[in-house]
């Protein structure tokens, strides 16, 4: 069996960063989710293997959605009500998906786009909405990421 080189695998980047230690590090998970995901396609894993981990990618975005949901209440965000609309959206996005996609290889590129362009898109605006108003956000986590 061909094992990946890492040059398959995605990497995190400057778009993707909030400036939010916590989402950041849960979107690192997510990318990390995304990758194994990519390599176990390529290494031609059996379907359960790779249902487990499309279920496990799908129970870590509901967590993460959650957990920023919750951050954008505590710092009053004002999209907060149409950013967890989008959610919900991404979340039946990728149910449909999973459903309907018998190409992996073209779920792994719906879940990465799926990921990129709510990240880049919508999540960097919570970062401009504390810079804009000066909202020193350390105090809403709970401190235990470096
Ligand atoms: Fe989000």
């Amino acid at each position: 069996m061909k094992k990946p080189s890492p040059d398959n695998t995605y990497i995190w980047n400057y778009d993707f960063e909030t400036g939010i230690n916590r989402i950041d590090f849960e979107h690192q998970v997510f990318l990390e989710l995304i990758n194994s995901f990519k390599i176990a396609v390529e290494e031609g894993q059996e379907k359960l293997e790779l249902d487990s981990i499309i279920s496990e990618l799908e129970k870590y975005a509901e967590f993460h959605f959650i957990s920023e949901e919750n951050f954008m209440r505590r710092i009053n965000y004002p999209e907060y009500k149409d950013h967890q609309s989008k959610h919900f959206d991404l979340l039946e996005d990728l149910n449909i998906a999973k459903h309907d996609e018998t190409d992996y290889k073209k779920l792994i590129e719906f879940v990465y786009s799926w990921f990129t362009h709510h990240t880049i898109g919508e999540d960097r605006k919570i970062k401009k909405f504390l810079e804009d108003n000066d909202i020193d956000f350390e105090e809403f986590h709970y401190n235990i990421l470096p």
